[in-house]
């Protein structure tokens, strides 16, 4: 320990993070107090076995007494039943521990996570929170664990052992202390180096894995293109990488425990040596010499343990410092310190005044600019613009994914930053543009649209979103797994899902992306009757992408480039707008 205390201090400060962990700790104190007492009572025995083999040896041997052998034969033995029985209590109450505050730690970052905003996300790759949430706490799991219980056990061997060691013989202790610095400075530089080297392998591996999760996750095209062997190629050199990493740490380790072997044997013959003649000048006795290699034995893997335990620690307290990062992360969007109650029977009157809107991401481009929109309760209005306009913005900033640059929404005169987020957004509907399915039953995947809903009225939904023939088709009907991307489903199926849903959750507002480009001819009649359903008695905003639904509706707006171009009916714009004449002739297949 002393050796590790001379590079002490630039550490303390990377240490800091760990303290994050008490928190996570401290409700389980009565448990870390068990674990501690278990500790002292085996760390206790433990300590205790080499006197009673002192004794044994000079008394028992020496003097011939067979009544006095027997007695510390018992005493070892009891010494070792209580530190096995106490050691194991440790062990258990340790790791349990370990286990549970990773459990928590997981449980806390995902739970921040989940709730923070799409900027957030823009920033921060799923994958790096994914790695986060099982890479980094596995690392802490090992030192709040294992590592901790290591830790402990061997910091009170260490010290209990040199005081007995200092006890048994002053002159021999010191021998020992210089034994260790030598045997251990080597472990601690070499350590240092191979520690580098082990984070290099684990870059690699994540490599590889991230080169892999990126083809698995679009297979279909890799094949289609027929890019197989390319992909396994790449992902071949990025294991050699991985594998010649990994191998030059690994000769590093080996050539470290050559060095290490060497030097404890050396260590041992020496004292051994220095030992018997000790015993032969009668300075000590051969109990005493045994008892002497024991606490060395001791005290000499209790400090290999901690100075191997040390780097550990550190990648421990790294990553602890990025869980720390994202469980201090704060969503841009949160509610009002006082926010404002909608009322219980929401209107449904929509009013964009003046918006002004770029993504964080492209700050110098407009996605919205000076878009006023008021639309009145139950009313539908479509949303028509070439790819890019900025439909799906405004979409997102009704639902109040993204705050303004100028401009303000409200919802019934209310403006929606003065609302609860999420009150908002339990008020309105959306039908995305990609249908998103959870790797569940078709009936929860529908259910996600009110989760108290009773089963019945899931499939009264579904029946309302003309989804109830092709479900009960499935091969377990409502019960059939879904999968994880819903594979299994036609695209006109899976928004037949999505509709009900939003049929299920009944918002007094309606959002709708409209897709038509996965739908046939027949899916998309029966879409088309279920929206119509839906979109009765509440108000609508449509992205429209169907002659059908823009004819239906008096009013049409026509974006361009996030700017509002024109409004009308479909008969006015055709006449007055040349980029909807061109959108209808092109978009809905002809005026
Ligand atoms: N998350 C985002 N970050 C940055 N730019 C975005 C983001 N989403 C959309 N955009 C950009 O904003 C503009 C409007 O996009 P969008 O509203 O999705 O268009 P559309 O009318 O096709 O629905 C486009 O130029 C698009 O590239
Ligand atoms: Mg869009």
């Amino acid at each position: 320990m002393s050796t590790a205390g001379s590079s002490d201090r630039p550490k303390a400060d990377s240490l800091r993070p760990l303290r994050t962990l008490w928190p996570f700790i401290r409700p389980y104190a009565a448990t870390l107090i068990a674990a501690m007492a278990a500790l002292l009572l085996a760390s206790a025995a433990m300590l205790a076995m080499p006197v009673a083999l002192r004794y044994l040896i000079d008394s028992g041997f020496a003097s011939q007494n067979a009544a006095s052998m027997e007695r510390y034969f018992i005493w070892f033995l009891a010494a070792s039943l209580v530190f096995s029985v106490f050691a194991a209590l440790r062990y258990y109450l340790v790791t349990w521990l370990g286990e549970r505050v990773v459990a928590d730690i997981r449980n806390a970052v995902y739970d921040r996570v989940i709730r923070m905003d799409p900027a957030f996300f823009e920033i921060t790759r799923s994958g790096e929170v994914l790695s986060r949430l099982t890479t980094d706490t596995t690392l802490v799991q090992s030192i709040s664990g294992t590592g901790l219980s290591i830790a402990l056990r061997s910091v009170l061997s260490l010290v209990g052992g040199l005081i007995m060691l200092v006890w048994t013989s002053p002159r021999m202790a010191v021998y020992t202390l210089v034994g260790i610095v030598v045997v251990v400075l080597p472990v601690i530089v070499v350590g240092r180096y191979i520690r580098s080297l082990s984070r290099q392998s684990q870059d690699r591996v994540a490599d590889t894995s991230g080169l892999a999760g990126e083809t698995l996750n679009a297979m279909q095209t890799v094949q289609a293109f027929t890019l197989e062997d390319l992909q396994a190629q790449r992902y071949a050199g990025a294991v050699k990488a991985s594998f010649q990493t990994a191998v030059r740490r690994i000769r590093m380790n080996a050539v470290l425990v050559a060095v290490a072997f060497v030097l404890v044997f050396c260590m041992l013959t020496l004292f051994l040596w220095a030992g018997s003649r000790a015993v032969q000048t009668g300075e000590m006795s051969g109990g005493q010499l045994a008892q002497f290699l024991m606490y060395a034995f001791f005290v000499g893997s209790a400090a290999t343990a901690l100075s191997s335990l040390w780097g550990e620690i550190q990648r421990a307290a790294g990553a602890m410092e990025r869980l720390t990062e994202l469980l201090h992360a704060r969503p841009n969007i949160t509610a009002p310190a006082q926010p404002l109650a909608l009322p219980g029977e929401v209107r449904g009157q929509i009013a964009f005044e003046h918006v002004v809107f770029s993504y964080p991401s492209r700050p110098d481009e407009r996605a919205l600019d000076d878009f006023t929109l008021s639309v009145e309760p139950g009313e539908t209005v479509a949303i028509v613009g070439p790819s890019g306009a900025g439909k799906s913005t405004s979409f997102q900033l009704l639902l109040r994914f993204y705050d303004l640059q100028s401009g303000r929404i409200r919802i019934d005169d209310i403006d929606i930053t003065r609302l609860d987020p999420r009150a908002l957004r339990r008020v309105v509907g959306l039908v995305p543009q990609e249908t998103v399915l959870f790797g569940e039953s078709a009936m929860e995947n529908i259910r996600y649209g009110r989760p108290a809903a009773s089963d019945e009225e899931v499939k009264e939904a579904a029946r309302l979103a003309a989804a109830d023939r092709f479900i009960e088709r499935l091969p377990e009907g409502y019960e059939t797994y879904l999968g994880e991307r819903g594979t299994r489903l036609s695209g006109g199926q899976r928004q037949r899902i999505a509709i009900a849903r939003a049929i299920l959750k009944d918002p007094p507002i309606l959002l709708l992306d409209e897709a038509t480009s996965s739908l046939d001819a027949e899916s998309e009649r029966l879409v088309q009757a279920a929206l119509d359903g839906l979109m009765k008695n509440r108000t609508t905003l449509v992205i429209a992408h169907r002659l059908a639904t823009v004819k239906k509706v008096n009013r049409i707006l026509v974006l361009d480039h996030g700017r509002l171009e024109a409004v009308g009916s479909h008969e006015a714009l055709v006449e007055n707008s040349p980029l909807y004449a061109q959108l209808a002739e092109l978009q809905f297949g002809g005026v």
